[in-house]
């Protein structure tokens, strides 16, 4: 073999019901379920080649190589791959991102998802979407519930994700609203790592977690927005909570996060459903109707601190492409 190569584009997906804390951290198996749904807006795009010239793997990010931390992530997923088809090649990974990666929005879910697509088409494995989504998990949890569209969960401690419902089945619109340009501080890896270690309200939360996932999946399966919405803030909050208690605390939030939380309740006293949910940064994502999108952007985008917002809308599993 002197080169081979495919490429595959993911979505990243938003976690409604979160998951925080792993079960067993060399396993990469998460300690509570999570539910998601996958957004067309933010799309990675990643080429693999296994090239029998190359020395060591090679990776690079909107033009930008990468080394340290964030390409060890990369070649050992590339090594379980590479075990798989029981080859030693080297690879050289090409990743674009349809939004501003420095803008501290995860991207390691899309990023990990189209990865190990990619990488295992490359080298003709085959692997069915569990397969993949089991590879995709085993570098970033949340990466497994990309590789599907719509709605996907991830049960605790299981290898691979799976469908819930497509996106049709509630539809919403998803407006991101970016409240800090840059790279976070502490990536969700440390950042769950010190809770589950140091938070008091960690066991609390890991207790919790399985009712929001259940509720989470009966109010989409009843195209509840009140209900799946309700779930998703008490999610988020509950997540944050504990970080909050870590010790020392950790805090993702940024003023502005705070004013767009506001915003979503004032809207929601004045009739319109709008719901949020935050991830480890300082961003807010509003669930709203799609017939309400357009006046919940213009309102976000007036709150102080908003820098802009991204729609989006329930998008596709993972796919090759040409
Ligand atoms: O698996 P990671 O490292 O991408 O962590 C994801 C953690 C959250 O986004 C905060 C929650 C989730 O379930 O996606």
């Amino acid at each position: 073999m002197s080169q081979t190569t495919a490429r595959a584009r993911a979505c990243a997906n938003i976690a409604l019901a979160k998951y925080w804390g792993k079960a067993d951290e060399r396993l990469n198996l998460t300690i509570v379920p999570s539910l998601s749904l996958t957004l067309d807006g933010l799309l990675t795009t990643t080429r693999v080649t296994f090239d029998s010239a190359l020395t060591a793997d090679e990776a690079e990010l909107d033009g930008a190589r990468l080394g340290g931390r964030p390409l060890a992530r990369i070649t050992a997923l590339l090594g379980r791959v590479r075990e798989l088809a029981k080859v030693t090649t080297h690879a050289r990974v090409e990743s674009t991102n349809d939004f501003p990666t420095a803008s501290g929005l995860a991207s390691s879910a899309s990023g990990f998802a189209a990865l190990a697509a990619a990488s295992s088409a490359a080298l003709g494995l085959g692997l069915s979407l569990a397969e993949q989504s089991s590879l995709a998990r085993s570098a970033s949890a949340s990466a497994a519930r990309s590789v599907f569209g719509g709605y996907v969960a991830l049960p605790a401690r299981a290898e691979a994700a799976e469908p819930v419902a497509s996106g049709d089945v509630l539809p919403i619109t998803m407006l991101v609203a970016v409240t800090a340009e840059g790279p976070k501080g502490t990536t969700s890896t440390d950042g769950m790592t010190h809770t589950q270690s140091t938070s008091p309200y960690f066991s609390a939360c890991v207790e919790q977690a399985p009712k929001l996932y259940t509720e989470s999946r009966r109010a989409i399966w009843a195209g509840d927005l009140e209900a799946l919405g309700a779930a998703a803030e008490q999610s988020a909050l509950m997540m944050h909570a504990s970080m909050f208690a870590a010790n020392p605390g950790l805090i993702y939030f940024a003023p502005a996060t705070l004013r767009v939380i506001e915003r979503v309740r004032a809207l929601r006293r004045a009739g319109t459903l709008a719901y949020f949910t935050i991830d480890a940064g300082p961003h807010v994502k509003v669930l709203s109707r799609p017939q309400d999108a357009v006046r919940v952007e213009e309102l976000l985008a007036q709150t102080e601190g908003v820098m802009r917002v991204i729609r989006s809308q329930p998008g596709p599993g993972v796919e090759l492409s040409p």
